[in-house]
């Protein structure tokens, strides 16, 4: 298990992250989601030892990353926000040091390399320098480095950052074929990734935690949730509007081109009530289809509430963040 407790993390009077809380468990992929600057790699550089958090508690597999660092890492595989790799280095000189470092024999180690290699398609790049590889291929290095010693709890900033479309692909099967034994966060702006790998999702702004839930939930939330499409061919009676009006469970409808979008009242399946007032009106239906929703506009609506916005960095704010930098 991953548990976070009220993480905060201040730089100076800037409070970057306030009171992050969460569980996972084993074949949870969690989806950190959040506008630039809420906070997602700020918590999770608290999550995997990177940053001490100015209050609260974070631990894996039981392990408290700040008293037992050395337990809760070799449990934990993460790959930070724009790879951070010794760019001197060959990719099968990182890999074998990345297996060094985490105390794998030999054998095993070799077996590892061949493994994440393999899956993250880096061999013919393995005698080439980091420096000298394209972003993408940086990124699946740092990937490789990640899942090398097959850990049980991966954290993952943008993992899927500065890919192609098809090796964005590959990575999102290689994550969702590891879920079954492990427990998975991973950050991203791509709200596709968090509709098909992901069973739970949290939403953070100004370092807050706005909803914890699983994505099919988190649509509910949508007024639109629900809502149907209906288009008829031109010409359709004048009484269409009225009749949907005195559904039960028909809410709001907007006129849409040579259709209608049609709202429930209250989350309520209205489709079947829909077809029966056009079939008993004879209506010259085209079409009637759900409405897309994507989580995409749910993240919006949430995140610029203005209760949610994230504030703009004051200037007195912005020295004193400077200030904690330069130190
Ligand atoms: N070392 C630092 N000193 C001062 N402020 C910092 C420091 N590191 C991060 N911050 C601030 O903390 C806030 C959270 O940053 P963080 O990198 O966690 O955001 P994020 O959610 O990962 O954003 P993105 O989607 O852009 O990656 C930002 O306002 C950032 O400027
Ligand atoms: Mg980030």
């Amino acid at each position: 298990m991953i548990k976070s407790q009220n993480l905060v993390k201040e730089y100076g009077s800037f409070r970057a992250v306030d009171k992050v809380s969460f569980e996972l468990r084993k074949g949870d992929i969690l989806g950190f989601l959040g506008p630039n600057g809420a906070g997602k790699s700020t918590t999770m550089k608290m999550i995997t030892g990177f940053l001490p958090p100015t209050s609260g508690t974070a631990s894996v597999g039981g392990h408290d990353i700040q008293s037992h660092p050395i337990e809760a890492k070799r449990l934990l595989g993460y790959l930070p926000e724009s790879g951070p790799l010794y760019q001197e280095m060959t990719v099968l000189e990182f890999l074998k040091f990345a297996g060094e470092i985490r105390g794998m024999d030999t054998g095993a180690r070799d077996k590892a390399l061949t493994r994440v290699m393999e899956i993250c398609h880096l061999e013919n790049v393995r005698h080439q320098t980091i420096e000298t590889l394209s972003k993408g291929f940086r990124q699946r290095v740092g990937m490789a480095q990640a899942v090398l010693h097959d850990p049980s709890y991966l954290v993952m900033d943008e993992p899927t950052d500065g890919l192609d479309p098809n090796q964005k692909q590959e990575v999102r099967k290689l994550i969702a074929s590891m879920a079954s034994d492990k427990a998975i966060i991973l950050s991203t702006h791509i709200l596709e990734e968090v509709e098909a790998m992901c069973n739970r999702v949290i939403i953070i702004a100004r370092g807050r935690v706005l909803v914890d839930e699983t994505p099919a939930d988190l649509l509910k939330r949508h007024p639109r949730h629900n809502a149907v499409r209906l288009v008829l061919q031109s010409g359709g009676p004048d009484a269409v509007r009225e009749t949907l009006d005195r559904i039960p469970q028909v809410g709001k409808v907007e006129a849409l081109g040579n259709g209608w979008l049609i709202h429930p009242k209250h989350g309520e399946v209205i489709k079947p009530r829909v077809w029966e007032a056009a079939r008993a009106g004879n209506w010259p239906v085209e079409s009637l289809e759900n409405a897309p929703l994507r989580l995409e506009e749910v993240f919006r609506e949430l995140t610029l509430a203005p209760d949610a916005k994230p504030e703009k960095t004051k200037p007195s704010q912005k020295k004193s963040r400077e200030k904690v930098e330069a130190a």
